[in-house]
C-alpha cells in the first residue's frame, strides 16, 4: 500500500520561507493562491501577462501582480498554473531566463515535464502537487476545515530538498489534512489523460446524450428521458464516492441491480476495453499531446466547433428548464 501522506509529514515553514511566484490566476492559481495565504504563506505575486482577463480579479483578491518575466526574477518558487499548452512558452521566454539560481519550480499537471514541452535548468527543483479536483472543491474544503487528496512528486532534486518542499506546498493547500500519495510525473500525466478520455470527460456524457437521444427518438417525453439518463448520474456518483460500486449496488432496487448486470457488459464490451487500450497508446506515444498541441496552435478549431454542436444539443434546452425548477 502507497504511503499517505499528512500534516504531520510535511513541514509548513518551508513555505512559508519562501517567495512564491503563481503562474496564472484561473481555477487553479486563484484558489491555491488564497489556501496559500491563508496558511501563512505571506509573500506571494501573481504573475500574468500585461492583457491577461485575471488581473483585476487578482489584484480585487489582495496580490501583486506582476509581468511573468518580472515575478520570475524575484521568486525562489515558480507555481506553475498557466493552461498546460502554454506552459512551454513561458518557461522558455520568462522563467529560464530570469529565475534565480537554486529556485523550484511546482507543477498542477506532469503534462509539460512528461511530454518534454519544458526542458528545466538543471539548478532547479521540480516538483508535482496536483490537488485531484476542481479549484472551487479545493478552496471549499480548505475553508470547511477538511482538505482535497493531491499527488506529490518530484521530476529534479538540485536541492535535496524538493520532497520536502512538494509537501509543504500540498499542506498549505489543505491536502495535508486530507492525505498527499506519491506518484510520478508520467504517472499523473498518463492517467489523468487517459481518464480524461475513456472514463470522466469524454466517455460519460457521450453516455448520457445516447441514452437520451435512444429514449426521445423513441418517443419518451425529453424531460423524462434528462431526469433518467442525466439527473440520476448525481445520484450514482454520491453513492460510489460514498460506498464503492459493490456498496452502490447493495443500495440500489433488486431490479435496478439485475438491469446493471444484464445491460451494463453489453454497452461497455470488449471491443470499449480494446478501444481504451488503444486511447492509453496514444497518450503515452505521444499521438494524444502532439495533436493537442497542433490544434493550439491553430486557436483551436475542431473543438470550437465540437463546443458550439455540444451547446445546442436538445438536452441543453430541457436541462435548462428544469433545473430552473
Ligand atoms: N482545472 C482544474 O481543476 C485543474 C485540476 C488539477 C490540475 N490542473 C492543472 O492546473 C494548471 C492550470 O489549469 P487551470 O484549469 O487553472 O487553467 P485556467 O483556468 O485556464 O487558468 C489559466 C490562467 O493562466 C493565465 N495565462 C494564460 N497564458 C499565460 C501566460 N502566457 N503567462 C501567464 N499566465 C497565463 C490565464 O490568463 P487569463 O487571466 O487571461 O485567462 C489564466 O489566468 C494546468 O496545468 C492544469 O492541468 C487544473
Amino acid at each position: 500500500m502507497t504511503k499517505v501522506y499528512r500534516d504531520e509529514d510535511a513541514d509548513l515553514e518551508l513555505i512559508r520561507n519562501r517567495r512564491v511566484a503563481i503562474v496564472g490566476y484561473g481555477n487553479q492559481g486563484r484558489v491555491q493562491a488564497l489556501n496559500l495565504r491563508d496558511s501563512g504563506v505571506a509573500d506571494i505575486v501573481i504573475a500574468l501577462p500585461g492583457n491577461a482577463r485575471r488581473r483585476p480579479e487578482a489584484a480585487a483578491d489582495g496580490f501583486t501582480v506582476r509581468p511573468p518575466a518580472e515575478a520570475a526574477r524575484e521568486a525562489d518558487l515558480v507555481m506553475m498554473l498557466a493552461p498546460d499548452e502554454a506552459q512551454g512558452a513561458i518557461y522558455a521566454n520568462d522563467l529560464a531566463p530570469n529565475l534565480p539560481q537554486g529556485a523550484a519550480i511546482g507543477f498542477s499537471h506532469g503534462f509539460a515535464i512528461r511530454f518534454g514541452l519544458i526542458a528545466p535548468r538543471p539548478d532547479l527543483d521540480i516538483f508535482l502537487v496536483a490537488p485531484k479536483g476542481p479549484g472551487t472543491a479545493l478552496r471549499q474544503l480548505y475553508t470547511e476545515g477538511r482538505g482535497m487528496i493531491a499527488l506529490f512528486a518530484v521530476e529534479h532534486d538540485a536541492s535535496g530538498k524538493a520532497e520536502a518542499l512538494a509537501l509543504s506546498y500540498a499542506a498549505a493547500l489543505g491536502s495535508g489534512r486530507a492525505g498527499i500519495l506519491p506518484t510520478s510525473f508520467a504517472e499523473e500525466c498518463e492517467a489523468d489523460l487517459f481518464n480524461e478520455q475513456a472514463v470522466l470527460w469524454g466517455a460519460i456524457p457521450e453516455l448520457i446524450q445516447a441514452g437520451f437521444e435512444t429514449l426521445v427518438e423513441a418517443g419518451f417525453s425529453p424531460e423524462v428521458a434528462y431526469f433518467e439518463c442525466l439527473t440520476e448520474v448525481k445520484l450514482i456518483a454520491d453513492l460510489i464516492y460514498e460506498r464503492g460500486i459493490a456498496g452502490m449496488r447493495e443500495a440500489i432496487s433488486t431490479t435496478a441491480r439485475f438491469g446493471a448486470m444484464e445491460g451494463g457488459p453489453r454497452i461497455v464490451t470488449d471491443e470499449t476495453r480494446a478501444e481504451m487500450r488503444r486511447i492509453l497508446a496514444e497518450v503515452r506515444d505521444g499521438r494524444f499531446t502532439r495533436n493537442f498541441i497542433g490544434q493550439a496552435e491553430q486557436g483551436h478549431p475542431r473543438m470550437t466547433a465540437w463546443s458550439a454542436k455540444g451547446a445546442t444539443h436538445p438536452i441543453e434546452a430541457v436541462g435548462e428548464k428544469l433545473r430552473k425548477l
